[in-house]
């Protein structure tokens, strides 16, 4: 067991991009879908946790290519549209519900296969039964070691590679019909019909809307079954962008709530309308008081200016009753959870081990835990905030919280031990066995620590190839920070006079254009990193257009015009609050007056530096036909806003250096800059 954990308080709102993980239920169904496509599908934003490697190694065993780079999420697989490569395999579960039971299904298709399957003591103990009886019926062996008829892990499949009229009994797990329902299509004329009812009903939701995102929609015929009209391989996804963790979301949601002031947390990707149920806890959220702000598929998590007691049902998303069970304790009144009866045959019981650990805090919970222990009906839980007890309690020295190996009660509680109870940053709260957090959420207190900063303004100036963008970009990723490529406002403006006609020789000219151009931001995704792009009318301009040779030959004597730099200035100062009010943690920006001219006061100045010759290749590798001496001989000799090194900054030739060291040097000059004082 890993030691206990001294939450820190935080004692400035939180601030900047929550590094939530992919959701496991999305990233192992989305394997097997991909697997099942024909051609190459890359995901981003993968969860990458035990569950989801087994998966990846048993599909790589199979024969096929699945290409994982766990540094940034992304997994590239080659699906055969059906077609097993080996049909003989030798394939271990762990103790992953979801790999054991999509698997099982998916090496039906093999015609004539043999796979030996075994999983995990625990997992030996969880139902397999109905998948296996279904699929017996349609033709395959599931045998015992011993050649009898297996109901469950280890077992030998003997596969047809046809599925027909199905009926499975899922009472169980859910996840025994989602593993039909994904190979359904690629055995034409086939159909999943559903013995008795089934639990967590959002799950298998979930799986019918992946089939129809990668190309085969399932409907429900009269008699209920699950069929497939226009059966086939899936179609492979160019890019597939796996869901952050709805229910990971949630902490990050809850906690403005406990740092309080205008805290402004970035959600990437979270959206409601997601393929999630959990997303509905932002629904209760707001009811309880958060300020939330939807933009564009992200959501913000500004503050909480009260969390208001009330009623609530966590029925459909009960997995999210411990961040509000939390939280509550700071409420303005009584809070009632209802709706979590299974919850207590979960991780553990959880509705009488948070009434325990609101208890040993000194608050009041009904029922008690008493109660619930004697009465193991008791579905609900309300809980009378009172902020008096906790600094009684806590008076001691932090409490310290059991965990019950239950990554729920180690991030919830986590959250709330971020409550600076005491106004003075004193810790009040540790939690128990802190690395229980591995089943879903490997980082999460890293994802935490990283929200604790202060906004953070880079500038990073340099000539035409010194590695600004790549270095700019990744920073950017790394450290929550919004990008902003002034280059590419210059060259935007050069495409736009060009494109006007406008003789750049001609001062009148060029001030009427540009006082009829309607420019804008829109915040992008660029390798990695998010970006604010200029837009001219709404639209922001592609990135080729950017970079035409005639772009490249006339954009330096572009940015030598004082209207022009006049033109820019207010709109790239603007870009900081534009991140601020974002959410990002900072901003970085390159160009080559950023630390001298736009922002002057910028916490961190960074000079880029590279030898000519470096400088020259890396353009050519790019291909790009730039001259990159020209073009430093007018930016640094003209007479505005020239290209030098802003005086104080830190000066960096990177000549002979990679990027991730570059990035790491400069790297520690944030985290310094960003150190809430
Ligand atoms: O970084 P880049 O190559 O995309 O920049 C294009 C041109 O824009 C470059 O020749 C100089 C000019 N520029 C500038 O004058 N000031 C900035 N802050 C950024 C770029």
């Amino acid at each position: 067991m890993s030691p206990p954990l001294i939450i820190r308080p935080f004692q400035t709102p939180a601030r900047g991009v929550a590094q939530v993980p992919g959701s496991k239920s999305i990233t192992n169904r989305a394997l097997i879908l991909a697997a099942l496509a024909d051609g190459v599908t890359s995901f981003t934003g993968a969860l990458f946790s035990r569950d989801t490697r087994l998966l990846i190694t048993a599909l790589q065993s199979l024969g096929f290519v699945v290409e994982a780079d766990e540094v940034a999420g992304t997994i590239r697989l080659i699906g055969l549209g059906g077609r097993i490569p080996h049909n003989r395999a030798k394939i271990h579960v762990g103790n992953a519900g979801t790999a054991a039971r999509f698997l099982t299904a998916f090496l039906a298709l093999s015609p004539a296969g043999v796979y030996e399957l075994d999983g995990d003591e625990a997992m030996r103990a969880r139902p397999m039964g109905g998948l296996l009886d279904a699929l017996t019926a349609s033709g395959c062996r599931a045998l015992k070691p011993d050649g009898s008829p297996a109901t469950g892990f280890p077992f030998t499949l003997h596969t047809t590679g046809k599925l027909g009229r199905l009926e499975v009994d899922a009472a169980a797990s859910s996840q025994l019909l989602s593993a039909l329902l994904m190979v359904l299509p690629l055995s034409p004329g086939s159909s999943v019909r559903l013995k008795g009812a089934t639990v967590s009903e959002p799950f298998v939701e979930m799986t019918a809307r992946l089939c129809g995102q990668f190309g085969r929609p399932l409907e429900r015929a009269t008699d209920g079954s699950w069929i497939c009209v226009s059966p086939g391989a899936y179609v492979a996804q160019a890019t597939y962008a796996i869901e952050p963790d709805a229910t990971a979301a949630s902490y990050f949601i809850a906690l403005p709530a406990v740092t309080g002031g205008r805290a402004s947390v970035r959600l990437e990707g979270y959206a409601a309308g997601g393929l999630q149920g959990d997303t509905a806890f932002a629904k209760v959220a707001a009811a309880c008081g958060a300020v939330l702000k939807p933009s564009a598929g992200t959501l913000i998590a500004e503050s909480w200016p009260v969390v208001r007691g009330g009623d609530f049902d966590f029925n459909a998303f009960s997995d999210t009753f411990l961040t509000l069970a939390t939280i509550a304790v700071l409420a303005d009144g009584p809070v009632k959870i209802r709706g979590i009866a299974h919850t207590r045959q979960q991780e553990t019981d959880r509705v009488l081990a948070m009434a325990t650990e609101l208890e040993r805090l000194g608050i009041k919970v009904e029922p008690t835990a008493a109660q619930l222990r004697a009465d193991a009906s008791l579905s609900s839980l309300t809980i009378f905030p009172s902020k008096a007890a906790l600094r009684r309690t806590a008076a001691v020295g932090p409490i310290s919280i059991h965990t019950y190996e239950d990554h729920r009660f180690a991030m919830s509680f986590a959250i709330l031990g971020s409550y600076d109870l005491f106004g003075d940053g004193r810790p009040w709260i540790a939690i128990e066995d802190p690395d229980c957090t591995a089943k879903t959420f490997p980082h999460f207190f890293q994802a935490l620590e990283a929200l604790r900063t202060n906004f953070v303004r880079v500038s990073i100036d340099g000539g035409a190839a010194s590695g600004k963008s790549s270095t700019s970009r990744r920073l950017a990723q790394l450290h929550g920070l919004l990008h902003v490529d002034t280059g590419a406002h210059y060259r935007s403006l050069t495409h736009a006079l060009l494109q006007a006609g406008a003789s750049l020789d001609d001062v009148g000219t060029i001030k009427s254009t540009l006082s009829k151009l309607r420019i804008g931001s829109l915040l992008i995704a660029s390798q990695g990193a998010r970006s604010s792009a200029l837009t001219l009318a709404g639209a922001p301009m592609a990135d080729t257009d950017l970079r035409t040779p005639e772009v490249n030959a006339a954009v330096s004597k572009v940015a030598a015009l004082p209207a022009v730099r006049t033109f820019l200035l207010e709109y790239q100062r603007s870009q900081v609050k534009l991140a601020s009010d974002q959410g990002f943690a900072g901003v970085v920006m390159e160009g080559r007056d950023i630390g001298s001219v736009v922002l002057p006061d910028a916490e961190v100045r960074i000079f880029l530096e590279a030898e000519v010759e470096a400088r020259s290749r890396r353009r050519a590798e790019e291909g790009q036909s730039d001259q990159v001496t020209q073009r430093d001989h007018l930016d640094t000799t003209r007479k505005t806003a020239p290209l030098i090194c802003p005086s104080g900054a830190y000066r960096l030739d990177n000549t002979h250096k990679s990027l991730a060291d570059v990035v790491a040097e400069i790297g520690e000059i944030i985290k310094v800059a960003a150190l809430p004082r």
